[in-house]
């Protein structure tokens, strides 16, 4: 495992996230290319198809079972959310609380199809989904990336430089213990602490 390298990212350009009520955060469409709003919306479990044929269609994401693209529509919607314009689901994040610590989201797979990137909507679906009730608790995000995909380095360091948070990584998965060579290892983004986005923290 690497050490662990602290990543202190200022916000000069003063592009702080400015907490949003879920409901705004959802009623607040955004155009986009090819025309037509961009909505967010908790995900049903009659996306799974469609998150799959997504994944399925932006490289280097792996790939998981129907079943698994199913469960995350379901089971994790609450952490999760579609992106939909004119009825396509052009956008997916599929998220969960680590189980034995509320305080921390762990972001699965982020995905925008092509058609849709470059215009914030990765961003605006990470917070759609922290201002949400279940992340009344969140104040660290975490996520794995691999370390060529550039895209999605500037998306989470962007996204820790707007909330003002710390930025941290470490091997989490190992190319050789944990892929047997087969897989480039995922280094571990720890994003935090950070204020609650979009509600007011509980005052006990
Ligand atoms: C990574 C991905 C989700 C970004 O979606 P997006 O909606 O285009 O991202 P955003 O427009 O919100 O951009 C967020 C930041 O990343 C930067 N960025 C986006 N794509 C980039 C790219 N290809 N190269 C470099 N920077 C990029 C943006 O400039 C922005 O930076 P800023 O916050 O400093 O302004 C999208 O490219 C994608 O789906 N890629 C394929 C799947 C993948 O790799 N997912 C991530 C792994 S979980």
């Amino acid at each position: 495992m690497s050490a662990a390298r602290e990543q202190e990212e200022d916000d000069s350009n003063g592009d702080n996230l400015h907490p949003v009520q879920p409901q705004q955060a959802s009623q607040a469409p955004d155009t986009a290319p090819n025309g037509g709003e961009v909505q967010l919306r908790l995900p049903v479990s009659e996306d799974g198809t469609s998150v799959h044929q997504l994944i399925e269609n932006c490289p280097p994401l792996d790939t998981n079972s129907l079943y698994c693209n199913l469960l995350q529509a379901s089971h994790f919607a609450a952490t999760s959310v579609a992106a939909e314009r004119n009825g396509a689901l052009v956008g997916f994040i599929s998220g969960y609380i680590i189980p034995d610590r509320p305080d921390t989201l762990f972001i699965w797979q982020v995905a925008v199809a092509e058609g849709g990137r470059g215009m914030g909507l990765a961003g605006r679906m990470l917070r759609e989904i922290l201002a949400r009730p279940a992340c009344r608790g969140v104040s660290h995000l975490e996520t794995t990336i691999t370390p060529d995909n550039e895209a999605s380095w500037a998306l989470f360091r962007g996204f820790a430089r707007k909330l003002g948070a710390a930025c941290a990584d470490t091997v989490m998965f190992d190319r050789e213990r944990h892929f047997n060579g087969q897989h480039d290892s995922e280094l571990l983004v720890r994003i935090g602490p950070f204020s609650p986005v979009g509600h007011q923290r509980n005052t006990d």
